[in-house]
């Protein structure tokens, strides 16, 4: 018998505070979980014990404090709202830790073998790896099924991680004879922003490791950050072309269409409409005051909430109340099927 209460759907998502955020987490998750709030109950969650996985979270506790704040003054300032949905500190809910444990049994080797964001991570020291980033698709699996959410909005790279989560929910049920008692959580990789490119390099992914600022948007950035890393951005010397076709093998070229459609929200035939045959330069100029217009408000809101930390402790400390509140029947539930008295 289990008591704890299902919701019909519910989000679960969350990053990690390492370092500052940047456009390829706005456009990949941050915006559509915006977007998914008015529709469904949402849990946004800091994930600062994936955070100390990695050199960039683990040995620096004032940082790893600070951008814990600013992750969760950056939902807030792009518009998620903390009356409706729940913001919270992934370690100040201990239910998540215990999970993963139970989780690390359910789990199979093979399984984490095959996840390629730890093959990246690691490099060519894996041995040198922690543990913790080895297991860190596990922690993950825990934080979506603690709460049974069923929709997942996240970046296309999280693609085999929330599989993961499915196959540990599909084992757990089956092999504690729960059927159903997990749901298989959705992904929802929405919008042309799911894959933001670095702006130095089309073939790599966006990301707060990239050594080169100019490689990335923060979301921190000014506006004359912002349009001078466009104007440099490495694009092709061809003009924009006239159909979606005509940006294949043009990596770079299609990073900044697809920028500039997440940000308008705007399908990518549209943009390319609108822009076929012009050059680089003058599609950069509009995609940088796009980009201003967008980014900028976000950034002033975040300086001003985090003018206050206090609140933003208070926000984190209710939300983590709330959030703990939920997991507790599900915990026991799991903790009674497995057999702990
Ligand atoms: P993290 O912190 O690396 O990234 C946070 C979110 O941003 C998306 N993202 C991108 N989207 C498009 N283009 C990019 N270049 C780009 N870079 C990052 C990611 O897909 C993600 O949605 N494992 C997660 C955090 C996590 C989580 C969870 C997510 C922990 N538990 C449970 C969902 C549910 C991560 O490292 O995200």
């Amino acid at each position: 018998m289990t008591g704890a209460p299902q919701h019909k759907h519910l989000v679960f998502s969350g990053m990690q505070p390492t370092n500052t955020l940047h456009l390829g987490n706005y456009l990949g998750a941050l915006k559509n979980w915006v977007k998914i709030q008015s529709e469904m109950p949402c849990l946004f969650c800091v994930v600062d014990m994936h955070a100390v996985t990695q050199d960039a979270g683990y040995g620096h506790p004032a940082e790893l404090a600070q951008a814990t704040r600013e992750v969760a003054a950056a939902y807030i300032a792009a518009g998620v709202d903390v009356k409706r949905n729940l913001v919270f500190a992934q370690s100040r809910v201990p239910a998540h830790a215990e999970l993963a444990w139970i989780f690390n049994c359910v789990a199979r080797l093979g399984w984490l073998d095959r996840m390629t964001q730890f093959k990246e991570k690691s490099g060519k020291h894996k041995e040198r790896a922690s543990v913790g980033l080895y297991t860190y698709p596990v922690l993950m699996a825990a934080d979506i099924l603690l709460y049974k959410a069923t929709h997942v909005p996240v970046g296309e790279d999280q693609k085999q991680h929330l599989e993961l989560a499915r196959d540990v929910a599909q084992k757990f049920n089956n092999d504690f004879a729960a059927p159903g008692f997990f749901p298989l959580p959705e992904p929802v990789i929405a919008g042309a922003g799911t894959r933001v490119m670095s702006l130095r390099d089309g073939a790599r992914k966006m990301s707060k490791s990239d050594d080169s600022d100019y490689s990335r948007i923060n979301l921190t950035d000014d506006a004359d950050a912002i349009a001078q890393k466009i104007r440099k951005a490495k694009t092709d010397p061809e003009p924009l072309p006239n159909s979606e076709k005509g940006l294949e093998g043009r990596a770079e070229a299609e990073n900044l269409v697809n920028i500039y459609a997440a940000l308008a929200d705007e399908p990518r035939a549209a943009v390319i409409a609108r822009f076929a045959g012009r050059q680089f330069s003058g599609f950069k100029s509009a995609l940088a005051e796009l980009a201003v217009a967008k980014l900028t408000p976000i950034a002033s809101q975040m300086r001003r909430l985090l003018a206050d930390p206090a609140e933003i402790d208070r926000v984190l400390a209710d939300g983590a109340a709330r959030a703990g509140a939920m997991a507790a029947p599900i915990l026991a539930d799991v903790k009674r099927l497995v057999g702990f008295l």
